[in-house]
Formats: structure tokens, C-alpha cells, sequence
């Protein structure tokens, strides 16, 4: 089993979908081990996103992630990364698969709904940044 860090971001609880996006993460068998609504602070959204630190984008991304609450979640399960990615589709949801989260209910790259880690290591580091004492 894998664990994996997911948002709903700030586009997604603002437009009501976060009902949807806890289902489809359920209905494909996943668990929840843990789930927070929250906003964050700049510091943590950087610390979030510092792989993008040099990115032409990365000041409205940093405004984009803290412009209202988003669910954090830890979510579980076999293949739990590649899994949930593949639910969210590719970052541009005009190039994402039909069918997925992002092909379903986005348009533009930064407005995207969701986030889930990259890999093993992103996972680690970032489940340790939202839920510090919990795993
Ligand atoms: P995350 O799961 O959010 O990390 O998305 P991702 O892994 O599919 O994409 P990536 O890590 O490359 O980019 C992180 C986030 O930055 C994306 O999800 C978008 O919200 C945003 N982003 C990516 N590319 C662009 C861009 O060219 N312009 C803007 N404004 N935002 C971007
Ligand atoms: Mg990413």
C-alpha cells in the first residue's frame, strides 16, 4: 500500500466540487487516512510548490493556492500515486484523458482542481508539510 497527498484546490472547493472528487477517489478504492480543510499561508505554499520556485508562473501560483480554503487529504491504496493521478488526468485539462477530474470540469493550466503527488519522495515530503504529526 502507498500513500499519496491530494488537494482540492482553491477553483475546485470554490466551484462545489469537492463531493466529487472525494467520490471518484472512493469509488476506485481508495482510502482516506486523513482529511483537513484549510487555507494556507504563503510560506507553506511555497515550501509546497518549491520545485517551481523558478518558474515564470510561480508568483500567481503561490496567489492561486492561497486564495481560499482547499481540502488537504491523505489518500491510500495500492499504486495510490500513479492512481490518483491518473484520476486527476494531465495538468492541461484541455489535454487531460476524458473521463478525468481535471477533463471534466477545467480549461485553463493553473485553475486545475486538483493536486497529487508525483512520485514516492514528493509524497513523503509533502504529507509531511499538511499533516506534520499525523504520519
Ligand atoms: P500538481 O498536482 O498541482 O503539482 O500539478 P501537476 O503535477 O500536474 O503539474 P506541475 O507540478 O507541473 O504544476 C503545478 C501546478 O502549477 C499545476 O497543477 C498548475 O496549477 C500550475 N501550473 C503548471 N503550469 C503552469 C503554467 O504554465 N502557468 C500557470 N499559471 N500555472 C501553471
Ligand atoms: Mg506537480
Amino acid at each position: 500500500s502507498e500513500r499519496t497527498l491530494v488537494l482540492v484546490k482553491p477553483d475546485g472547493v470554490a466551484r462545489g466540487l469537492i463531493g466529487d472528487v472525494i467520490a471518484r477517489i472512493e469509488r476506485k478504492g481508495l482510502k482516506l487516512a486523513a482529511l483537513e480543510l484549510r487555507t494556507l499561508d504563503r510560506e507553506t505554499a511555497e515550501t509546497h510548490y518549491a520545485e517551481h520556485k523558478d518558474k515564470p508562473f510561480f508568483g500567481d501560483l503561490v496567489d492561486f493556492i492561497t486564495s481560499g480554503p482547499l481540502v488537504a487529504a491523505v489518500v491510500e491504496g495500492p499504486n495510490a500515486i500513479k492512481a490518483f493521478r491518473q484520476l486527476a488526468g494531465a495538468t492541461n485539462p484541455v489535454e487531460a484523458a476524458t473521463g478525468s477530474i481535471r477533463a471534466d470540469h477545467a480549461l485553463e493550466v493553473q485553475n486545475n482542481i486538483v493536486h497529487g503527488s508525483d512520485g514516492p519522495e514528493s509524497a513523503e515530503r509533502e504529507i509531511k508539510i499538511f499533516f506534520p504529526d499525523r504520519f
